[in-house]
């Protein structure tokens, strides 16, 4: 059966299709019914269900006689090292830290923090939580000890479980201290801290809340799989909304282990013993699923890589690790490839490895623009496939189902909705546009299983930001449009979400930090176009009056205030000081002709604007600090 024969059979019958999806897992207790909707527009999946991740992940294969193959390969530029562990290590080293986190208090329900670098204990970690029924919530080691904290407040977790540090090229970065201060700035404390002490720093531990490692697992029983409900939340995944405070996006276990389950095969072509290799991070969705759960869930070895698309040591990093671990499938994100073709723009490293194993490259995170996906596709001789999908809904919306049909590619759209998605093009009154218009793209109710049924704690929040727009829909927040073909295009984000070197980052939480500067009497953060990392976010400010500091000063100041509280990962490094900042005669701060003027691209005074010539002296300031700056 081709794609259009699966997309039209579940939307004939979704029940059925899901239940059938389903046999691919193990359940201790088996769903009769696949859709909960008694509390519409909440959904759940396989609530009648039971099953546990860690043992779909990782038991099941050992039982199938997979244990010697290897379910993890860490390969570590950065560190010079690489190492594997079979499926019958990571059973043995999971249901030991599992049996240690059980002999410490935490059981089902609880939460537990994750934060930690690209090592594997980083996915030993979140399968043990897993292994107990005890919520993980990873928070990337690129965010600063504030952002920790808020996340500690919000999931107000039992544990957490941290590495004495990350290393990131050219300088080590110490989790130990920016923990510490994380702790120290939460309402809420946890019980303990588990630390995976690196021989490249080694942390000092607080007596009574600190353990290591190794030596608090010593002498426990290890710990079995605990049965949990097909709506179980398996994590907590806090991602950037509108505002400062991070939305925690649930995973529910029973749908997201089928919706994984199907996509391997279907959209990734992977199946037990291939080797798969996703380079992005365990602190991002796209980590979580198919550096952790998916490959494991298929029985394949994933790749956990420690490095950088370049510099570690060079453009050729990317292709080595393919030859050398004969990976299959390789996912990552556009402008990790945009920065190797900046490097090596012939793509004359390519030629030094040999890369028969590989089948297909897979790109998300943000726009693949088709120059990018051409360079790639021509260097490496391979489909390249883009897939678009977000946090919330924690696996591919549209893709190229790869696995299952090779889909004509048409470059600049992620393909074809998945099945589970019926996905509209809406104008803002909710009607369904042309084909080829541009509108607000919505998911019909209900969302697949493996998509988010709420956020941690936050009912009301969940529904405002995502159901109430367009009734009976799930608003995604991004805009684009439909072809003919039914293929999409995502094209922008309709809210002020923007997306740096393939992160999700919030310019409100950005405005936040640049307003709390004594200095800054408004503010505004833009993203602005960047040809290596799609965008880079632009502060603007407006002085108080009788502020007593120079503009240069307030910018240097706010650069390193978003890098302290926010983190590294913001890449916040500039800011200009501008007298007004342009607006609606409402009072709106007009960012995206901001961020066009900025970028050099051509814009047009909306007619709403109350003084247009705002905008000429932004764009002054603009050149004067460097900025290309259209004329309009
Ligand atoms: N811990 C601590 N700091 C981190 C970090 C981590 N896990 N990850 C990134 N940082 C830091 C970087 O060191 C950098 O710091 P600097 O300002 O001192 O240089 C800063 O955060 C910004 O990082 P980034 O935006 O990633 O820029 P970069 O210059 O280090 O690398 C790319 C640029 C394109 C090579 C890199 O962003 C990349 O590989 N992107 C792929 C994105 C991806 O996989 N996304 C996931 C979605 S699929
Ligand atoms: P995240 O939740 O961090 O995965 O970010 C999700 C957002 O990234 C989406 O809402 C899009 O704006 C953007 N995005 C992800 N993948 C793609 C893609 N293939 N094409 C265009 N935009 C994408």
């Amino acid at each position: 059966m081709g794609y259009r024969e699966i997309y039209e059979g579940w939307q004939a019958d979704p029940e059925r299709f899901w239940l059938d999806a389903a046999q691919a897992v193990d359940w201790t207790r088996a769903p009769e019914k696949a859709l909960k909707d008694d509390a519409a527009p909440f959904y759940e999946w396989f609530a009648d269900a039971e099953l546990n991740a860690c043992w779909n992940c990782v038991d099941r294969h050992v039982e199938a006689g997979r244990g010697e193959q290897l379910a993890i390969i860490h390969d570590s530029p950065i560190t010079r090292s690489t190492r594997g562990i079979t499926y019958a290590e990571l059973q043995a080293r999971v249901a030991s830290l599992a049996g240690a986190l059980r002999a410490k208090g935490v059981a089902k329900g609880d939460r537990v923090v994750i934060y930690m670098p690209m090592v594997p204990e980083a996915l030993e970690a979140m399968l043990a939580c897993a292994r107990l029924g005890a919520i993980h919530s990873v928070v990337f080691g690129g965010f600063a000890a504030q952002e920790l904290a808020v996340r500690i407040d919000d999931c107000t977790p039992k544990a957490i479980i941290a590495a004495s540090c990350g290393i990131e090229p050219g300088r080590v970065v110490q989790y130990k201290p920016l923990l510490d201060r994380a702790i120290e700035l939460a309402s809420h404390k946890p019980d303990f801290c588990v630390i995976l002490q690196r021989e490249q720093e080694v942390a000092k531990l607080i007596e009574g809340r600190d353990v290591a490692w190794h030596s608090f697992q010593y002498g426990v029983e290890p710990a079995e799989c605990v049965p949990v409900a097909g709506n179980h939340p398996l994590y907590i995944l806090y991602t950037s909304g509108t505002t400062g405070q991070p939305k925690g996006v649930v995973r529910h276990t029973g749908g997201y282990m089928v919706a994984l389950a199907w996509s391997m095969p279907n959209i990734y072509a992977i199946g037990a013993g291939d080797v798969f290799w996703t380079a992005s991070d365990v602190g991002w969705v796209v980590g979580h699923s198919y550096i952790c759960y998916g490959p494991l869930l298929a029985g394949a070895t994933t790749v956990v890589f420690e490095g950088k698309p370049v510099g570690t040591p060079d453009a050729g990093t990317f292709w080595r690790v393919i030859q050398n671990h004969r990976v299959k499938s390789f996912f990552t994100a556009p402008t990790a490839i945009r920065a190797v073709r900046r490097e090596d723009p012939e793509g004359a490293l390519i030629g030094d490895y040999n890369l028969r194993s590989l089948q297909a490259v897979f790109l998300a995170g943000e726009r693949a623009d088709p120059d990018t996906v051409t360079w790639v596709e021509e260097k490496l001789g391979v489909p390249v496939l883009d897939h678009w999908w977000q946090t919330e809904t924690g696996w591919a919306i549209a893709a190229n189902p790869f696995g299952l049909e090779h889909l004509p590619v048409k470059k600049g759209s992620p393909s074809v909705p998945m099945p589970g998605y019926k996905v509209k093009v809406l104008d803002e009154g909710g009607h369904e546009v042309a084909p080829g218009t541009l509108g607000a793209i919505a998911i019909e109710l209900p969302l697949p299983p493996g998509n988010l049924p709420g956020l941690w704690n936050a009912e009301e929040r969940f529904r405002k930001a995502y159901l109430t727009t367009f009734p009976g829909h799930y608003e995604t927040g991004d805009a684009g449009y439909v072809d003919e073909d039914g293929y999409l295009y995502i094209m922008a984000r309709t809210d002020d979400v923007i997306n740096v070197a393939g992160h999700r980052l919030s310019t409100g939480a950005m405005e936040e930090v640049l307003a709390s500067h004594p200095a800054v009497a408004e503010c505004a953060v833009v993203g602005v176009t960047d040809s290596l990392k799609g965008q880079t976010p632009l502060g603007f400010l407006c002085l108080k009056k009788g502020a007593q500091t120079s503009p240069e000063q307030v910018t240097k100041d706010v650069v390193e205030l978003v890098r302290d509280r926010i983190g590294p990962v913001a890449a916040f490094k500039s800011a200009v000081v501008v007298e007004r900042l342009p607006k609606t005669r409402s009072g709106k701060i007009l960012r995206a002709t901001m961020a066009k003027i900025a970028g050099g691209e051509d814009y047009k005074a909306p007619a709403t604007i109350d003084d247009p010539a705002i905008l000429d002296e932004i764009g002054a300031v603009l050149r004067m600090a460097g900025f290309p700056a259209a004329a309009g």
